[in-house]
């Protein structure tokens, strides 16, 4: 339970990942996250719900663990500045940590002023950046828009990184 006693975190197990899964499709077009010109399942991901005191999900987040790391690929809170954003990439940290891994990554792109904002607030650095990566999503991932969040060019591939 997060202090306020609103909320708690979960791991997504059999019995929400139908209904987290509906969340992500919704969002992101489908199952499959393009990030580097791969596509990735978020199907098969592992991964934290928030609910509330009712048990609606408020927020998920899903994670891969590669290469030695841990990496966001999907992050949504849909009850947006009440922590919840903020709870889910702690316990992704705590978990990370516990798995042995020394970074954890997230890769957001170049119109998500709101990610950006958040994620080096929280302590993320820039690792990379793919300039026009888009334009290669778009020949694996038909349907992302030219026109991002606050009607910027979607281009850009940001990566963040954070030391555990
Ligand atoms: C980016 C995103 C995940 C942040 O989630 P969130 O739940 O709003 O995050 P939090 O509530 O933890 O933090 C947001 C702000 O609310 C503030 N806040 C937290 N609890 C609060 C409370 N009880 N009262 C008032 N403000 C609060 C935090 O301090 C934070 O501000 P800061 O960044 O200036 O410190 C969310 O905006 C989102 O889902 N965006 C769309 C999807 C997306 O872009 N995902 C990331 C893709 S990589």
């Amino acid at each position: 339970m997060n202090k306020a006693g609103t909320f708690h975190i979960v791991p997504i197990g059999e019995k929400l990942r139908t209904a987290v899964q509906a969340l992500i499709d919704d969002s992101w077009a489908g199952p499959y996250i393009a990030v580097n010109g791969r596509l990735w399942d978020t199907r098969t991901m592992p991964g934290f719900a928030a609910l509330d005191l009712r048990g609606i999900i408020i927020g998920y987040l899903c994670y891969k663990i590669h290469d030695g790391e841990c990496e966001i690929m999907v992050l949504e809170s849909l009850r947006e500045n009440a922590g919840v954003g903020t709870a889910l990439v702690e316990r992704t940290k705590e978990t990370a940590r516990d798995a042995g891994m020394k970074k954890i990554a997230v890769m957001t792109t170049n119109d998500n002023i709101g990610a950006i904002r958040f994620y080096q607030k929280r302590g993320f650095v820039l690792r990379v950046l793919r300039p026009n990566m888009l334009e290669t999503s778009r020949k694996i991932k038909p349907g992302i828009p030219l026109i991002g969040n606050d009607g910027i060019p979607l281009r850009d591939e940001i990566e963040f990184e954070l030391e555990l």
